[in-house]
């Protein structure tokens, strides 16, 4: 049976992880991967998920299962540290944020399968490829204006305007994958109205909280979103901002009209993961859950997310810089204003590949950037590879 077998095309950034990995070339510089990598090219452990595991191991008796739909004080921990208030809302633990996205959208499948699911383009490759395995519908809507770099606030409107009660508009909560765009205050605002009045159902993917310009002000589009809109779903990762990737500590909240309906809701969710994996992990959910719940280790553990995010955007000013000495104004001054880990830079493949092969430079083919990786050096290197790109038409 196996000899009919076709594999489905791997996904790209997890093939770039494998390309890089084989390149014996000890300059290779990875910007591709989405991982945060300090100034030493570490991705370490928080010191307050090292100090609540310490907790967890000294307090934990048994390893028995908990629940199906997951702790709930993590869940709760989980919903006032998003929502800042309580209501009826449905919530289930999942393993990472790709597990919440892949539940809300096996939701959505249940609750309507005829629906159609708005992503922005671009977007996250996985989000188009989880719902294509689900055979829902897809279309984008606008997004990233490709002359401008920046925001299409008309194209994105007119978009969104269009969009048939009952469909679904995925969002990300903050420091959009791959652009870095963030909306601004007024321009969620108006996301939100809009949804809200054409009767849509925002799926919001929260998996950069705390990278973009803190925890409160990454969540300020979320808010206006569960202020204006009846009915929401978030899917949470705590992968980067908690630092627990391999963890896989995830969840969905699920924001319903009345008790009634939570209730209903919870029911689903809670078979949901029963269907896909039963009991979500725990560990890690319980390591949010102690560093959330205690005073101290949450102020540790805001303290090390705001070093992170100030860090990446120093790379992101020094990347900046080292553009305009290049002449290349217009992009760095996207560059500087983007948010998060990521900004495209707006190669072409061909382009991306050449940077890999001729200066071993790995960007993802979009030509996405991880600004968390980008030392001084590698700033350097790429800017003058690209402005030799943009003068040649191709090599550098
Ligand atoms: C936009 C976006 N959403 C969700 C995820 C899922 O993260 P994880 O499954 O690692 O928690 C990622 C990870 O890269 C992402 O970039």
């Amino acid at each position: 049976m196996f000899e009919t077998l076709t594999a489905p095309e791997s996904d790209k950034i997890i093939r770039l992880m494998g390309i890089f990995a084989a390149d014996p070339r000890p300059e290779k510089i990875d910007l591709g991967v989405g991982v945060y990598r300090n100034s030493q090219g570490q991705t370490p452990i928080m010191a307050a998920v090292k100090a609540a595991e310490q907790q967890v191991w000294e307090a934990q008796k048994s390893k028995s299962y908990i629940s199906l739909a997951g702790d709930k004080a993590y869940l709760e921990a989980v919903e006032d540290l998003l929502f800042a208030t309580r209501g009826a809302k449905a919530a289930i633990a999942t393993p990472g944020g790709t597990g919440a996205l892949r539940q809300c959208f096996e939701a959505l499948k249940y609750l309507r399968p005829s629906l159609t699911v708005w992503l922005p383009e671009p977007t996250w490759p996985n989000h188009a490829s989880i719902l294509h395995y689900l055979g829902l519908r897809v279309e984008t809507y606008r997004f990233r204006d490709a002359t401008t770099g920046g925001l299409d606030h008309t194209g994105l409107m007119a978009d969104l305007a269009q969009i048939a009660r009952g469909d679904a508009v995925v969002l990300h909560g903050c420091c959009h994958n791959p652009t870095g765009i963030e909306p601004s205050s007024e321009i969620w605002h108006g996301i939100a109205v809009t949804l809200a009045a054409r009767g849509a159902l925002p799926v919001i993917d929260m998996a950069y909280l705390g990278f973009g310009r803190g925890v409160e002000a990454d969540l300020a589009g979320l808010r206006m979103i569960a202020a204006e809109c009846p009915e929401v779903l978030v899917g949470f990762s705590a992968s980067k901002s908690f630092g627990l990737y391999r963890d896989r500590v995830g969840a969905v909240l699920a924001q319903c009209q009345t008790p009634a309906i939570q209730s209903e809701m919870q029911g689903l969710l809670t078979w949901l993961n029963r269907q896909n994996y039963a009991f979500p992990p725990d560990h890690g959910a319980r390591v949010v859950q102690v560093i959330l719940d205690d005073e101290t280790l949450r102020a540790n553990w805001i303290a090390e997310l705001s070093a992170m995010r100030a860090e990446i955007d120093a790379n992101r000013q020094c990347f900046a810089a080292d553009l305009r000495r290049h002449q290349m104004a217009d992009l760095a001054d996207q560059i500087a204003a983007q948010r998060g880990m990521f900004s495209l830079l707006g190669l072409s493949p061909d382009e991306v590949h050449h940077l890999r092969n001729a200066r071993g430079i790995y960007l993802v083919d979009d030509s996405r950037v991880n600004l968390a990786a980008m030392t001084p050096e590698a700033s350097r290197n790429v800017a003058g590879a690209i402005s030799a790109l943009a003068q040649t038409g191709q090599s550098a």
